[in-house]
């Protein structure tokens, strides 16, 4: 997101520069997870990032929705944030060789994701309400939904792991 650009100066703009950038994260994310899906060797973990993906999908969707709502042509900016999630996730999944360590790294990767997510979406519910917007708040506050359930899904396979090396 850049903040300090000058094309930024309303609410308003505001609001519609950071649908872009989810636009485009959300875009990033559906190209991102079938490597996760590949990679990961928990078949709980794997079944988590396909249910994801199809969720991103209709995140997507409900973005489109929003624009439209909001009467903007659905336009993606590149936002280097979730480049860099992304792009430290593949890199530390590249080098990992135990599947253990492996599946722990993936999951903490999705999870960096989700919080990068809650915070987008966090801030357009609010900001749309804000705006008077409160038919865009909603569908938003859905997807915002949906993100800290996948968050909290992670954070339970990250324990049932834990619990069953410590049993
Ligand atoms: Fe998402």
């Amino acid at each position: 997101m850049a903040l300090f650009s000058k094309d930024i100066q309303t609410m308003n703009d505001l609001f519609v520069h950071t649908l872009q950038d989810v636009y485009y994260a959300e875009h990033q994310i559906t190209e991102a997870l079938p490597k996760m899906i590949e990679k990961a060797t928990s078949p709980q973990l794997r079944q988590g990032f396909e249910t994801h993906l199809r969720e991103t999908e209709g995140q997507i969707r409900r973005l489109e929705q929003v624009f439209e709502m909001h009467g903007e042509k659905p336009k993606q900016v590149t936002c280097p944030a979730i480049n860099g999630i992304i792009k430290e996730a593949n890199e530390i999944a590249g080098d990992v060789g135990d599947k253990d360590v492996l599946d722990a790294a993936l999951a903490a990767a999705a999870q960096a994701v989700e919080h990068y997510e809650i915070s987008r979406y966090g801030s357009l519910a609010a900001w749309a309400k804000e705006l008077g917007r409160h038919d865009c708040a909603q569908l938003l506050e859905q997807t915002l939904a949906e993100e800290k359930a996948t968050d909290a899904k992670l954070t339970e396979m990250a324990e049932a792991r834990l619990n069953r090396q410590a049993a």
